[in-house]
């Protein structure tokens, strides 16, 4: 009898075969036994009537949820049923058991959940969160490695901050300080002048103090840099990336979008281009609404909302107060007083989910600029050598994994979006 997975079983209506899985419901109903399986690929009900040969067999008369099992069977066209087929059992084996599983179908708080996250997983809608994730991911790879990209990972274990001190998690390297990577972009830049468009893909941390449904210690951070690039050039690929994400994920888990509920109009139209406003056009829109913010102030998640709710698509903010920016990015040329630098808001209050600039390639204001932010150019000498060696314009940005996902699913808070999430007071399990 042949072993099919349960996303397969719609090719094989008519066919004897055997499913492995685990148990997500069971209940009785008279004379006949129903039974929920899930093995990661789909769901599917069988059914174990008393009269039928299962029933005759020796199967146990409760199943515990999560027990795992293979039951073999006849598979049945279900039109009504979400996997499109049922399984009239013909045994059921139960493989091992799930006494008193302790996630059961009623409310939990999240902090239990949290605290079984090994266990929470298996839940449909955790597992269409995460194969949304996997798709975003692959997304990624497809799309910058046929645009031109070259993959190249930066180190994870860094000498010096790349995104500004306060939210460094230092180490003991051999008894010298250093730091988990908070941005790989300093390296990146190394790279871009020897590949020219490079992107690194992988995890970042940061110390965050901040207890928002928005922020994790440890994120995944996918950062594209590209040599003889500008501002604009560096804009126009971030649309283009986002819109292909949201379509590839459209196209290809409707069934996921589905299993959250997720309203897919907002996504739909999610197409390049993007709407721009400048950073000074934001204050007073901001003012305009009542907020009380001044120019050469930093943006709160409330005022990253508010915004966001004035457009229908993602929304680049653009030309920041150099005060309240990273030492790198490139002053406008017009106006020195603010730099080429863009955050994009998802919509629905998502807030930022990439921010980049142009980065400063000349050596003077380079070295002038981390003077301004006292950071000593001893620290980060070998990043000032770019500047001395063929240095040219350069562009890049980093996009949270997690708040891409988290807005895609339409969920409250990113800690759903990776498997074990990082947060202020959690590092269990
Ligand atoms: O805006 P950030 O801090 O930019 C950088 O680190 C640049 N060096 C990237 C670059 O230009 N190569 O972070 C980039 C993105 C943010 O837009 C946000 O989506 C995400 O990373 N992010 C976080 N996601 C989850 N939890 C956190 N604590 C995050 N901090 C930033
Ligand atoms: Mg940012």
């Amino acid at each position: 009898m042949a072993l099919v997975s349960i996303g397969d079983l719609v090719r094989h209506v008519g066919e004897e075969v055997a499913i492995q899985g685990w148990v997500t419901h069971f209940r009785s109903s008279g004379k006949v036994r129903f039974l929920m399986v899930r093995d990661g690929s789909g769901e599917v009900q069988a059914v174990i009537r008393a009269s039928g040969e299962a029933g005759e067999k020796a199967v146990p008369l409760a199943l515990d949820t999560e027990c795992s099992l293979r039951v073999l069977g006849h598979v049945r066209q279900d039109d009504r049923a979400p996997s499109g087929v049922e399984l009239d059992a013909t045994d059921v084996q139960v493989i091992s058991a799930s006494p008193q599983y302790p996630i059961q179908p009623k409310v939990h708080g999240v902090d239990f959940l949290m605290e079984h996250r090994h266990l929470w997983v298996r839940s449909p809608r955790q597992a269409a969160i995460l194969r949304i994730r996997a798709r975003v991911i692959r997304a990624v790879r497809e799309f910058l490695d046929s645009n031109g990209f070259v993959v190249a990972d930066p180190p994870i274990l860094t000498p010096a901050a790349a995104e500004g001190t306060t939210t460094l998690f230092g180490i003991d390297y051999f008894g010298e300080p250093a730091y988990l990577s908070q941005s790989g972009q300093l390296y990146m830049e190394a790279l871009a002048m020897a590949l020219g468009r490079v992107y690194s893909f992988g995890p970042t941390f940061r110390a965050e103090k901040s207890k928002t449904r928005r922020h994790l210690t440890e994120f995944w951070m996918v950062e594209p840099e590209m040599a003889f690039c500008e501002f604009e050039e560096s804009l126009e690929l971030q649309e283009r990336l986002l819109s292909y994400l949201v379509q590839e994920v459209l196209n290809h888990q409707a069934g996921d979008l589905t299993q959250l509920q997720r309203d897919v109009t907002v996504l739909q139209r999610v197409q390049s281009p993007f709407p721009r406003i400048t950073y000074d056009e934001a204050i007073e829109r901001l003012q305009g609404a009542g907020y009380d913010i001044a120019w050469g102030e930093d943006l709160g998640a409330p005022h990253e909302t508010a915004l966001a709710a004035m457009f229908e698509k993602p929304l680049f903010l653009t030309h920041f107060p150099r005060s309240i920016k990273a030492f790198y990015m490139q002053p406008d040329s017009h106006r020195p007083d603010v730099v080429l630098a863009a955050d994009l808001l998802a919509p629905e209050g998502y807030g930022e989910v990439m921010g980049g600039s142009q980065r400063i390639h000349d050596l003077d204001l380079l070295l002038q600029r981390l003077k301004d932010h006292n950071m000593d150019p001893e620290d980060y000498s070998w990043y000032v050598d770019l500047r001395r060696y063929g240095s040219v314009p350069h562009s890049g940005f980093g996009m949270g994994l997690e708040r891409v996902v988290a807005w895609i699913c339409g969920l409250e808070h990113v800690r759903e979006t990776i498997p074990f999430a990082r947060t202020l007071n959690r590092v269990w399990p």
